[in-house]
């Protein structure tokens, strides 16, 4: 058995111990999630280890990302397989706070807001998330200074704001977004296809399929964006335990709605499928015509 990770659950202790790492000439990477691993967070920790000397993985299951009517209280918690998991990848450290330790006063009086970039998607729909997101990510940063962060493309919208406030807010980390890593038949992994049951994780196939069907019509030569939402949520309609939320076409860097496929777009789907919110993307490059699920 490989060694459990340095598990920290202090600040001054993780901080103190990052740069030693780095006074020691040591270059880190910072992976954080919410536990409950998959391969999916697994990709990205390999991503860290290839990159950089020393990985610090972050389980925190971020209770301002959730709103009231979310899934705070049953998100799954598997603290001991994920470290088992973090240290069969030979991950470094470990920093896993209580809620009390990252907000004691409660909601922090200072939060990290993004502007245009969530007006639309995940942040339309679940109004303050990316707030959320934000300013856990910023105390990551700020805590564990790392050389460089790892997200992934899975959470698209998340991985861009979080890029864009690592730039806008100067944060001297570099962010690596990676690819998504998916089941056999292509759902999305995610720690929410646990609450599927049998039936529902059938038809949870409906995200990437329609996705496919997609970049079928752009190989086709199709480029119109209301031509392929159309065509994804008739592929979608096909599914009937999944309700989709929202189908649409963005730019990859604002986020906004684009009427033709450009240079850098994303399909994204979100859809509800029994009791979990599911959510899955494709990159197209508009000038080739290449999608990458
Ligand atoms: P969590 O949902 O645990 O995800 C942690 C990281 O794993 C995120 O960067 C997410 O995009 C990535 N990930 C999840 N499923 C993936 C998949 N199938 N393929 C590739 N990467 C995948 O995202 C969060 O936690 C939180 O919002 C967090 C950033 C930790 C802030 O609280």
């Amino acid at each position: 058995m490989s060694a459990r990770p340095q598990l920290f659950q202090g600040i001054d202790d993780v901080r103190a111990y990052v740069r030693a790492c780095r006074a020691a000439g040591e270059s880190v990477g910072l992976v954080p999630t919410m536990g409950a691993l998959h391969e999916g967070h697994l990709s990205l920790v390999r991503a860290s280890r290839a990159a950089t000397t020393r990985t610090v993985a972050t389980i925190f299951v971020n209770p301002t990302q959730f709103g009231p009517d979310e899934d705070l209280d049953s998100y799954p918690r598997t603290l001991e397989a994920d470290l088992d998991a973090l240290a069969a990848l030979g991950v470094d450290a470990v920093f896993h706070p209580e809620p009390a330790v990252m907000y004691p006063d409660g909601d922090p009086f200072i939060q990290v807001t993004p502007s245009v970039i969530d007006q639309n998607l995940c942040g339309l729909a679940r109004p303050g998330h990316f707030q959320g997101v934000c300013t856990v990510v910023a105390k990551l940063f700020n805590i564990i200074p790392a050389d460089k962060a790892f997200f992934g493309r899975k959470d698209a919208q998340q991985a861009a704001i979080l890029k864009r406030m690592a730039k806008d807010l100067d944060f001297p980390i570099e962010i690596n977004i990676c690819p998504i890593v998916r089941e056999e038949d292509g759902l999305a992994m995610s720690s929410r296809n646990k609450y599927l049951d049998g039936e529902e994780r059938a038809q949870a196939i409906a995200l990437s399929q329609a996705l496919a069907i997609g970049r079928q019509a752009i190989a086709d030569g199709e480029r119109d964006s209301a031509t392929l939402v159309k065509v994804m949520k008739e592929s979608l309609s096909k599914f009937e335990l999944v309700h989709p939320e929202y189908v649409s076409i963005v730019d990859f860097n604002t986020f906004v709605d684009t009427e033709a496929i450009g240079p850098s777009c994303l399909a994204a789907i979100a859809a509800q499928v029994g009791p979990a919110r599911l959510i899955d993307n494709m990159l197209i490059d508009g000038d080739t015509g290449e999608c990458e699920m």
